[in-house]
């Protein structure tokens, strides 16, 4: 004997590379009480078609309970011909309670077993990603609402563009994220089908009712066809695909305040906790948790894309390329669980720096205000912009600030303007004009805090 679940076809032994590159244990085993919850359930499936007496079903989860508690406390030993997770708890089980053990597997496949435990497992970690998210955007939303007086500029292209609410930006961010826990929850709802019950390929003919299973294992759904669930890993690639999105929001936050946190701009100080210092230099105090966090995009995507290149090109049903999606799933569901933990300590403990940024505002960035000046007078905005810009090269020419040219200058270049243009020079009225929905007046930031509290009550 093999001591292999499948040896009874074989006679020649595995190669021992060969066995190590066949073996998913060290990495699966991570799925263990998924593992061991699904064959609890599916033993109850067997005894109510009949395939267990009620004795040999109280031997068997009795068994598996036993095992759940030496992978618990650490003392599971495992044996090095354990292939991965399923083989690994099954032949314990034969070792706990005999052959009875035999019995579990009746009508089952490792095809449905692994897939049923990976959409437990992964049921799971969206639930632990979500609250983590949730805690993100909740901070957020806490420090645009502390935050909401204070100003500063807001770029396109990293050029000074218009003066905002520094919440207006936290919240820009935030926004996203909310997507993100949308979309996240969207994906847990298509995990959270149940497929076990479809054998390796054509279903189960010993009568097992999956419905029983469902209820067992508390799914809200059953897969429709036993090819597509055993080998379907749509479910996963949205996962990492979630997961890429989600590092691609909090890579532009990231950035946005690595630079907000240099010298030149002193917007922001990180604090010390996610901050580390150079062996070299001694004043260096360097934002290596932003850092990562932008870093850690690369590796998330590469997940994804990998995985759809294993996918790609399958045939039907169960190979064994499928067994690649775990280090996947594991690797991004441990990727997001630090970074989204990380990303809410920068951004409840670091400090603003108030004035750094009320003094970065120039009048240069009130010349689309100089234009809606005009707009207001009655100009056409196309001749508005033109007349401002043949301002802002006045200046430019005179070497002086846009603010600093006289009325009569001015009035050179449209008679429109009258001494009430000195109310444009002023950073707290330019921004209380955005009060359309989704602008950066106080009113729109208090209704966008509103909307995203309104949200995660919800979701
Ligand atoms: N370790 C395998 C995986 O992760 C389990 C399924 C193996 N099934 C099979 N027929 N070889 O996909």
């Amino acid at each position: 004997e093999s001591g292999k679940l499948w040896g009874g076809r074989f006679v020649g032994s595995v190669d021992p590379i060969m066995e190590k590159f066949n073996a998913s244990i060290a990495y699966d085993q991570r799925m263990w009480e998924a593992d061991i919850q699904g064959s609890k359930a599916y033993s109850k499936g067997l005894e109510k078609a009949g395939l267990l007496t009620k004795a040999e079903l109280g031997e068997i989860l009795c068994g598996l309970d036993k095992v759940a508690e030496e992978w618990a406390n650490g003392t599971f030993v495992q044996n090095p011909s354990d292939e991965d997770i399923h083989t690994a708890n099954e032949r314990r089980l034969k070792e706990l309670i005999g052959e009875t053990a035999g019995k579990l597997h009746t009508g089952r496949s490792r095809n449905d077993q692994v897939v049923t435990d990976l959409r437990l497992w992964m049921r799971g970690s969206c639930s632990a990603l979500s609250a983590h998210l949730r805690t993100l955007l909740t901070t957020m939303v806490e420090r645009a609402e502390a935050e909401k007086d204070v100003l500063f500029p807001g770029y396109t292209h990293l050029q000074r563009a218009q003066p905002i609410r520094w919440s207006h930006w936290i919240l820009s961010h935030a926004v996203a994220l909310s997507r993100d826990l949308e979309r996240l929850l969207e994906v847990r709802k298509r995990i959270d089908v149940l497929p076990l019950g479809s054998g390796a390929i054509a279903g189960n003919p010993l009568g097992v009712d999956r419905e029983l299973l469902r209820k067992e294992l508390n799914f809200s759904a059953i897969t429709l066809n036993s090819m597509d669930a055993t080998s379907e890993r749509d479910f996963v690639a949205e996962f990492l695909f979630w997961g890429s999105l989600c590092m691609t929001h909090l890579s532009k936050m990231a950035e946005d305040l690595i630079i907000y946190g240099t010298k030149e701009f002193s917007f922001v100080q990180l604090s010390d906790a996610y901050s580390t210092g150079s062996s070299l230099m001694p004043q260096k105090k360097n934002p290596d948790s932003l850092e990562l966090i932008r870093s850690k995009v690369g590796r998330v995507f590469g997940r994804c894309a990998g995985l759809l290149m294993t996918l790609k090109g399958l045939p039907s049903t169960y190979n064994k390329d499928l067994q690649e999606d775990k280090e996947a799933v594991f690797e991004v569901f441990d990727t997001m669980n630090s970074v989204l933990q990380v990303a809410t300590g920068i951004i409840s403990t670091m400090k603003i720096n108030k004035a750094c940024m009320e003094e970065a505002l120039s009048p240069d960035m009130l010349a689309t205000d100089l234009a809606y000046y005009l707009v207001r007078k009655g100009m056409p905005f196309r001749r508005a912009h033109e007349a401002s810009g043949k301002a802002v090269f006045m200046a430019e020419t005179k070497k002086l600030a846009l603010s600093q040219l006289s009325l009569t200058e001015l009035q050179t270049i449209s008679p429109l303007f009258t001494s009430d243009v000195s109310q444009v020079w002023n950073y707290a009225n330019s921004v209380e004009q955005y009060q359309a929905l989704g602008g950066t007046a106080q009113s729109s930031v208090d209704w966008q805090i509103q909307q995203l509290r309104g949200m995660l009550r919800t979701l």
